[in-house]
């Protein structure tokens, strides 16, 4: 089943986002692939450490604040795999038609798809995400599929608590790209997080409930000093379910639209 368009992403945040920061030390990642997410200290659990080289922070409190709950990994899967998850994904993206989602304003330029990863690369990339999840919430066996164009973007969006759980995990195809976060209780608080291709990030708790996530458009791209050019991106994005009774830490704020089902209607 594909999932309606909006029902991840709950609302905009229309007033956050204009003034990114660009300053900091540039270039902090070089672009070199992360030495990979085996090894000792490989975890995924709220214990995990981020690649510090792939994470910017507004401030080093902040950065200790997320600890833990941002998290970024390089190279987590290898260039083998990603052709066999992009073969296996290719064939359900093609049967949509790239949209620009004009009412919500969440996302443009991409086309979706919700589906179950039966062949073996996606069945053993559920199997390395699982332990990123608590072990009492484990992701829905289904990934949702998320192409964008070299032109689009998700923007600044906290997924909707009616429908995704505490944690969400994505791994990245293709095209690097920058996943930024922004506190919605403190907008100078923000992080910033460089998606290589093949790499992992988590998102958990304060992390998902309190901050907006968005992937920078081609022209806002760039990692500190690092330009960070846009190319297609194909995103496996796993989710667990919500609790019976979702939180509701930040309803108060106004960037908790609950995503609309309906457009509105037309002027
Ligand atoms: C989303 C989202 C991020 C990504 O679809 O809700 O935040 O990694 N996507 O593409
Ligand atoms: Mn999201």
């Amino acid at each position: 089943m594909q999932r309606a368009r909006g029902l991840w992403r709950a609302g905009v945040a229309a007033t956050l986002g204009g003034s990114r920061a660009l300053s900091g030390p540039p270039g902090a990642g070089s672009g070199a692939p992360g030495a990979g997410s085996g090894g000792p200290g490989g975890g995924l659990g709220p214990e995990a450490e981020a690649d510090p080289a792939l994470l910017r922070a507004s401030s080093p409190e902040l950065a200790r604040r997320l600890r833990g709950l941002a998290l970024v990994r390089g190279g987590f899967v290898s260039e083998g795999e990603a052709a066999e998850l992009l073969r296996e994904v290719e064939p359900g993206l093609r049967r949509g038609r790239y949209q620009n989602d004009h009412w919500d304003r969440a996302i443009t330029g991409y086309r979706e798809t919700e589906r179950g990863l039966r062949g073996g690369a996606g069945r053993a990339l559920l199997l390395r995400v699982t332990p990123a999840f608590p072990p009492r919430s484990p992701p829905r066996p289904s990934a949702h599929v998320l192409d964008l164009l070299p032109g689009g973007a998700v923007g600044p969006h906290v997924d909707s608590v009616k429908f995704c759980g505490c944690t969400i995990a994505g791994v990245s195809l293709l095209s690097p790209s920058v996943l930024r976060l922004q506190s919605l209780r403190d907008p100078q608080d923000w992080v910033e997080l460089l998606l290589e291709p093949g790499s992992l990030y988590i998102l958990r708790g304060a992390a998902r409930y309190e901050f907006t996530h968005e992937i920078l458009p081609d022209e806002k791209s760039f990692f500190g000093g690092l330009r960070v050019p846009r190319g297609r991106r194909v995103a496996l994005i796993f989710r667990n379910d919500p609790p019976e009774t979702p939180p509701d830490p930040l309803s108060d704020l106004p960037a908790f639209i609950e995503d609309p089902r309906e457009p509105p209607a037309p002027k």
